[in-house]
């Protein structure tokens, strides 16, 4: 049986008083015992929300590392080493803002997600099609051949202590959302291709889904066999409604 994980993703959202009121709304809510949740803001507000957060559950990754893990001349980026050391425990790899804003290419995210885990901390890898990709009949070649350069790269055991996120790329803040059978789908794509490769790492191998999850559509997405637990988004901002996707997980 897999622990399922909601994890809100805050990208480049929040103020010294959005977060510090958004963490202590999130300290008050009633999470369920049997899921483990995350939150991944903004790098300058991991101290506040570590600080804010330290006496529950909820435990802190951040949004993006660089693809070193140790320290040195690279002006503006922190690396994975530096946030082990700070106390995250998870690094958001591969998102679909960073791959198609930022362009950066699967090797890119490969060596990133390879430093997260020299790092010590478990890598959430993202992966999703664009809707010209979905449209034309791609989606589960694109998917797969994300997840595939990771397992060529570092073998499919990696899965042991990494999440994945699908997230397809047209239901990112959009406010469509996958059907559940959709969502199923692909996620039954991605545990079977690791299964090929290691059915007792596809077995424990934790799939989220992401893309305008809601408190309203949660519990039917999360009642779908592989998908165990969600990315959350705009909604992970609303700590009463993110508490409550969360209690959709339990
Ligand atoms: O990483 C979470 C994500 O991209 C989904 O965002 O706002 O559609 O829930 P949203």
């Amino acid at each position: 049986m897999r622990r399922p994980l909601v994890a809100g993703n805050w990208k480049m959202n929040g103020t010294r008083s959005s977060v510090a009121e958004l963490t202590r709304d999130l300290v008050r809510q009633v999470l369920p015992g049997s899921v483990d949740v995350a939150v991944f803001p903004s790098l300058i507000h991991l101290d506040m929300a570590m600080h804010a957060l330290a006496s529950g559950s909820i435990s802190v990754g951040a949004q993006n590392c660089a693809e070193e893990s140790g320290q040195g001349a690279l002006t503006g980026e922190v690396s994975g080493g530096q946030l082990a050391e700070f106390g995250c425990r998870w690094v958001l790899v591969g998102h679909s803002e960073r791959r198609l804003v930022m362009g950066e290419s699967d090797a890119v995210v490969s060596r990133k997600f390879a430093t997260v885990l020299a790092s010590g901390m478990s890598p959430v890898l993202c992966l999703g099609e664009t809707l010209e990709q979905r449209r034309s009949g791609k989606t589960l070649e694109v998917v797969l051949g994300q997840l595939c350069r990771i397992i060529e790269d570092h073998g499919v055991a990696v899965f042991a202590n990494a999440v994945i996120a699908y997230e397809p790329v047209w239901a990112i803040g959009t406010g469509l959302t996958a059907t559940p059978g959709q969502a199923q789908e692909v996620h039954a794509a991605i545990r079977g291709y690791l299964a090929n490769e290691d059915a007792a790492v596809a077995e424990i191998a934790r799939l989220l889904y992401g893309g305008s999850v809601k408190a309203e559509n949660a519990a039917e997405l999360f009642a779908m066999a592989d998908i165990d637990g969600g990315l959350i988004g705009g909604a992970s901002l609303k700590a009463d409604e993110f508490g409550a996707i969360c209690r959709a997980a339990g």
